[in-house]
C-alpha cells in the first residue's frame, strides 16, 4: 500500500500542533522540509521546529534536508527523532563527495538514507546507488516552495527508475515530493512511486482525512 507523507511546509505554524494531530491518524510518515537558502532559494524551519513536531507526532518523521554539506546535520536530525532521512545528489556534487557517504552516516545513525534529486538531474545518475540506498526521493517540482504545479515528466522518470531496479533485481522504496494530489497520486503508484509527499493538497484541504484517503485509491 502506498504511503502518504504529508509536508508541514504547508501547515498552518500557528496551529503546527493541530496540523499534525491533523494527519496522526491518517497518513503514514510526516514530512519534514530543511531548506538553508543555498542549496535552494528558501529557507524553511530546522531542530527548535523539529523536537517540537516529534513531541506530538504519532507517526514517523521522514526529514528532507535541502542543505549543503547535510553530513554536518544528520546526525542531529537522527537525534531529534528522525526515521527517514534524505539529502541530495546535487548537494554531494557541490561538495566534491560521493553521495555514499552520507548514506552510510545516515544508516549509521540508524535512519533510513535517501537520495533525492530535482526535475533536471537525469534520473540515470541515480542508478548506481540502488544498492546503497533505503529510498530515493524524485523531486517533481524544483526544491524550495512548496505550492509548485506538478511536473507531468517526473512520472517516466519514476517509471525509468522502477524498471533499472526491477533489472538489476534490487528494488528500493521510491517517494516522489512535489506538487502530488489526488489527481497524480494514481499514475505515481503505477509508475512505481511507492510514498507520496503532500503539502498544499493535505494541509489547504478543507479535509485533510479524506485528501490522504483520496491519494491511497
Ligand atoms: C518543496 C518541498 C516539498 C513541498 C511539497 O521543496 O520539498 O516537500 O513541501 O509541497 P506541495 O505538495 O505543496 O507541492
Ligand atoms: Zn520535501
Amino acid at each position: 500500500m502506498i504511503k502518504i507523507a504529508p509536508s508541514i511546509l504547508a501547515a498552518d505554524f500557528l496551529h503546527l500542533e493541530r496540523d499534525v494531530m491533523l494527519v496522526n491518524d491518517h497518513a503514514d510518515l510526516l514530512h519534514f522540509d530543511v531548506m538553508d537558502g543555498c542549496l535552494v532559494p528558501n529557507l524553511s524551519f530546522g531542530f527548535p521546529v523539529m523536537e517540537a513536531v516529534a513531541k506530538v507526532a504519532t507517526i514517523p518523521l521522514d526529514v528532507h534536508l535541502m542543505i549543503i554539506n547535510p553530513d554536518k546535520y544528520i546526525e542531529r536530525f537522527a537525534k531529534a527523532g528522525a526515521s527517514l532521512i534524505s539529502f541530495h545528489l546535487e548537494a554531494a556534487d557541490e561538495a566534491g563527495k560521493d553521495v555514499r557517504e552520507y548514506i552510510s552516516l545516515a544508516k549509521s545513525c540508524g535512519v533510513k538514507a535517501g537520495v533525492a534529486i530535482d526535475p533536471d538531474v537525469p534520473v540515470e545518475r541515480l542508478f548506481p546507488y540502488i544498492e546503497d540506498v533505503d529510498f530515493f526521493l524524485i523531486m517533481s517540482v524544483f526544491a524550495g516552495f512548496g505550492g509548485q504545479k506538478f511536473i507531468e515528466e517526473s512520472i517516466g522518470r519514476i517509471a525509468a527508475l522502477r524498471k533499472e531496479m526491477e533489472r538489476v533485481g534490487i528494488v528500493k522504496d521510491i517517494e516522489v515530493d512535489g506538487g502530488v494530489s489526488g489527481a497524480n497520486a494514481k499514475a505515481l503508484a503505477d509508475a512505481g512511486a511507492t510514498m507520496l509527499v503532500a503539502g498544499s493538497s493535505v494541509f489547504k484541504a478543507e479535509d485533510p482525512a479524506a485528501a490522504i484517503a483520496g491519494m491511497k485509491l
